[in-house]
């Protein structure tokens, strides 16, 4: 989406390329826009990285490098870092929650959610007022309520996901009855969500936006809803209005790529490249012929997941068994072994790990009775091993191609260790469950006593914390403090909870 405003023009979430092992694909197929024209924009906001968001080759080719990215307000620099990789080099670092004005009476608000089940570890919304018209592009994330931003006035467009991003149930090894329940009510859940935040918010129009993906490789097309199938979790735009509808709501508007939407005070008036209606009564001929278009793409990108030569075992255990290492929370809450079946490209299982969270260790699975098992094709985690991917729920998990069992509840954690495989991301998501804990806890070194976790990305500083004098550095990244005041030497901000160890009789 483009926000366009005499202030100037911000681009959004530009995604064109599949994401996901070639699983996802945006829907509809907007490859024929005239990218080199929306990408000469004057602002970027790139919400979060999940690869549905954050297109790489699309923003590194189509958009234009003297766009200021505006940036949310995260933990990690991991965003900012890899655009700057892709060459942008201006960056307006918003801070989560304010009001910033830019040029021209532009007005902007970035809400950032930081918890690690919050996308990537980040997601985030962008809040736009010009010449008092105020937009919410909300996207996929889900703060807990819009107050922050229904505070700011009555907002004029409000657009948001309505559609499923996940990859349950349908990838449960379930019975097919069962299957549907759970996705029906999964379907009713992404409906009812989407409608309480419309109705938080009660803006003049409602656009649904951010989903839902289609599936172009044989393999997935199943999971197009195109079937009929009231238990497929990616009702489209259309869906949407007529579930909409019958809670008597008719502000919704839909969008094809192409449209554009003027939003007055009281009136939204709307352009479409061709009528809505008869797009979506062809919706499978669509897909169709946007299918037999990206064959070649999809060819090209499996062609590229095989690297045999990985050890695989050797691979997982030299990336993931020094963070069970370290995990405390994630580990603990996981509570059981984890097995990947890997299968060859025919589905005949080649080999069986077990990522075992109480034995801290990545081995041959066991025969033993396991909390999750994961089947996938062995070339993928080649490829993850190959990349060095961090963050398995990008890549491998959203991809959809796998299948799952699991004994018991959902388990957070256990998607939340494997969105966390390098040393960063898992300090952060481990401090970030301790620091919900009531009492935090303190620890002593050196004759001080001090919070446990760094004030910076949260580091068990029992690992990473050394002490000379009364200055304490946390070796994650090297950050300072002065353990006599509790102020940060590196940055603004940060403080740390710190004593002498002697004016604590209880330490
Ligand atoms: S986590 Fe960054 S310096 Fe401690």
């Amino acid at each position: 989406m483009r926000i366009d405003t005499p202030a100037g023009s911000i681009l959004c979430d530009p995604w064109v390329n599949p994401a996901y092992f070639a699983s996802w694909f945006p829907f509809p197929d907007n490859s024929q826009l005239d990218w080199e024209t929306l990408g000469d924009c004057d602002y970027l906001y790139v919400s979060h990285l999940h690869r549905d968001h954050f297109d790489a080759a699309h923003l590194k080719r189509f958009v234009s490098k003297k766009a200021t990215v505006l940036l949310p307000e995260y933990p990690t620099s991991q965003l900012e870092d890899e655009l700057r990789e892709l060459g942008f080099t201006r960056f307006f670092k918003t801070v989560s929650d304010e009001v910033h004005e830019l040029d021209g009476g532009l007005k902007i608000m970035i809400q950032a959610l930081t918890s690690p089940t919050d996308g990537p570890i980040g997601d985030s919304s962008l809040w736009v007022e010009h010449d008092g018209i105020r937009v919410l592009n909300q996207n996929d994330a889900r703060p807990t309520d819009l107050s922050t931003f229904a505070a700011l006035g009555h907002v004029h467009a409000h657009m948001l996901q309505f559609s499923g991003a996940i990859w349950y149930p349908m990838v449960y090894e379930l019975p097919s009855v069962a299957k549907t329940a759970f996705g029906k009510q999964k379907r009713e859940r992404q409906f009812d969500r989407t409608f309480r935040y419309i109705d938080d918010l009660n803006a003049s129009w409602v656009f649904p936006i951010a989903g839902p993906p289609c599936f172009l490789d044989d393999q997935l097309w199943h999971l197009n809803d195109i079937f009929g199938d009231e238990g497929n979790i990616f009702p489209d735009q259309s869906e949407f209005i007529s579930e909409y509808a019958k809670v008597g709501k008719t502000n919704g508007v839909v969008l094809l790529p192409g449209s554009v939407a003027t939003i007055g005070q009281t009136d939204c008036a709307t352009t479409h490249p061709t009528d809505v209606g008869a797009f979506f009564a062809q919706k499978e001929n669509h897909l169709k012929a946007y299918a037999e278009r990206q064959r070649i793409v999809i060819e090209r990108e499996k062609a590229s997941w095989s690297h045999p030569e990985i050890d695989v075992l050797a691979g997982m255990k030299a990336q993931i068994e020094p963070l069970l290492e370290e995990s405390v929370y994630l580990a603990k809450g996981v509570g059981g072994p984890v097995r990947f079946d890997l299968t060859d490209p025919d589905g005949v299982v080649v080999e069986s790990i077990v990522v075992d969270f109480p034995g801290k260790e990545v081995r041959i699975y066991d025969d033993e009775k396991v909390r999750y098992r994961f089947q996938t094709e062995r070339r993928l985690i080649e490829h993850l091993l190959h990349i060095g991917e961090g963050d398995w729920v990008n890549s491998l998990f959203l991809s959809c191609r796998f299948t799952a069992a699991r004994i018991g509840q959902y388990n957070e954690f256990v998607y939340a260790f494997f969105k966390c495989l390098s040393e960063e991301r898992l300090q952060y998501a481990e401090g970030w469950y301790e620091s919900q804990r009531p009492d935090a806890e303190d620890i002593t070194i050196g004759g001080w006593t001090f919070q446990r976790r760094c004030a910076h990305l949260k580091a068990d500083l029992t690992r990473f914390g050394i002490v000379e004098g009364n200055q304490l550095t946390c070796q994650l990244h090297g950050w300072k403090w002065d353990l006599a005041s509790g102020r940060c030497l590196t940055a603004v901000g940060h403080e740390l909870r710190s004593a002498a160890a002697e004016a604590r009789p209880d330490a």
